[in-house]
């Protein structure tokens, strides 16, 4: 296993100052920064672009920027968030009429790819393209909406996709975004994450150190 990596989710920071904000959350030992872009087409909200990316990297912000695209189409986007700065480019398989396509664009652009998995999504799409695939999302939520609950299904989902990855032998973190908190956090690790997104936990905290401790905490046990 490769070390575990708190990623607050910014879709719960405040927009209004944003900039600070990611970087108080840095500070309080965050370790990567999860840019949710949504686009009222494949999910029924609208959040952000690239050019809030690059404004981000301009700002100074200088952590890894994991962009979850939930987005359609995929491709026009990602040549834009590589050039804003984006480290890894995660997008919905169902999005993409081409997948292995688009796996292909975002690592020849120089960033990490991989695919981003709804709670109802099988696995299968893995199949042909596991050796393409740098991260593995698994979503804990319907996509569209922080502060969601964790749906307890996607425990057995993670063993099932950590089984992929250990016996690939390929180093492919795996992910999980929704409904992510200091309670929850040791069973989802037990079940096989190693890269956690959390929103509203941390950002509706009035101490971001003190949450993103007490998780590490509990995945320390
Ligand atoms: C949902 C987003 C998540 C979300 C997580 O579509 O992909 O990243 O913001 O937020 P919480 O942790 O509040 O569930
Ligand atoms: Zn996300």
């Amino acid at each position: 296993m490769q070390p575990y990596l708190i990623a607050p989710s910014i879709l719960s920071a405040d927009f209004a100052r944003l900039g600070d904000d990611v970087a108080a959350v840095m500070q309080a030992g965050a370790d990567v920064v999860h840019f949710d872009v949504m686009d009222n087409h494949y999910v029924p909200n609208l959040t952000m672009g690239p050019m809030v990316c690059q404004a981000l990297r301009n700002y100074g912000i200088s952590a890894p920027i994991d962009v979850h695209l939930m987005v359609e189409p995929v491709d026009s986007l990602v040549p834009q968030f590589a050039e804003a700065g984006a480290s890894i480019i995660t997008f919905h398989p169902e999005a993409s009429r081409h997948i292995d396509r688009t796996l292909q664009l975002i690592k020849s652009h120089g960033c990490q790819a991989g695919l981003v998995f709804n709670p109802a999504t099988p696995l299968s799409y893995l199949d042909y393209v596991l050796d393409k695939v740098d991260v593995i999302l698994l979503m804990s939520v319907n996509p569209g909406f922080g502060g969601q609950k964790f749906i307890p299904a996607t425990l057995d989902k993670l063993a099932a996709a950590r089984d992929i990855i250990d016996q690939s032998g390929l180093p492919i973190r795996l992910e999980i975004d929704g409904g992510v908190n200091p309670d929850n956090i040791a069973d989802i690790a037990a079940a096989g994450a190693d890269m956690f997104v959390a929103g509203s936990a941390i950002f509706n905290a009035a101490d971001y150190a003190e949450v993103i401790t007490k998780m590490r905490q509990q995945l320390a046990k």
